[in-house]
């Protein structure tokens, strides 16, 4: 008798972690906007929401993003808005031309596993909480950082709230002038 075979499927994504900086000054943000704010150790940008995956192909996905090569970048929210859903968020003004690439990269590698991915625009934002006041965007003293590298995450949700488990990170080149910049930081 053939055996039915039960597949766990993950909730992934990829993701920007803020530096720990960036992450305070979002962190107090999210409380100026009232609604459910997201924790502070959970705040990010996505890069790609990947939803329902197979756990087993995970190790597909670290193999294939191996191959993933862009530079290094800074990342700057300066817009606070929320969204008609009532999603407050930090969103990025212009996209950095190496986060676009990093986006393309990350998406076709997907796209080549055969990994059925949402069709939506890239909006790179940081999402500061959801049932939000409604407000205009206003502009904010702009949250910077230096993303040098990008993270596999795994969301799982337990009566405490969602939690999030990075599964794999992978290095972005490093830009010329970056080996100075770290120096000094
Ligand atoms: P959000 O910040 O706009 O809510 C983990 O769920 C992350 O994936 C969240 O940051 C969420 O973005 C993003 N995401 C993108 N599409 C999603 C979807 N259809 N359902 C849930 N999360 C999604």
């Amino acid at each position: 008798m053939e055996e039915d075979k039960v597949e766990e499927k993950w909730r992934l994504f990829f993701a920007l972690w803020p530096d720990e900086r960036a992450q305070e000054r979002a962190a107090l943000e999210a409380q100026s906007v009232g609604g459910r704010r997201v924790q502070p150790q959970n705040l990010h940008v996505t890069l790609l929401f990947l939803g329902g995956v197979d756990a087993e192909r995970v190790t597909e996905i670290e193999a294939q993003m191996a191959a993933v090569e862009t530079d290094s970048f800074d990342i700057c929210l300066s817009r606070r808005e929320v969204t008609r859903r009532g999603i407050a968020w930090l969103a990025v003004r212009e996209i950095p031309a190496p986060l676009r690439e990093l986006y393309r990269q990350v998406v076709a590698g997907c796209e080549a596993l055969g990994i059925e991915l949402e069709q939506r625009p890239f909006r790179p934002h940081l999402t500061l909480a959801r049932r939000a006041r409604p407000h205009r965007p206003v502009m904010i003293e702009p949250i910077e950082w230096r993303v040098r590298r990008f993270s596999l995450v795994r969301s799982q949700s337990d009566p405490s709230g969602v939690q999030y488990h990075t599964l794999r990170e992978w290095p972005l080149r490093e830009a010329v002038g970056d080996s100075l910049a770290a120096v000094r930081s």
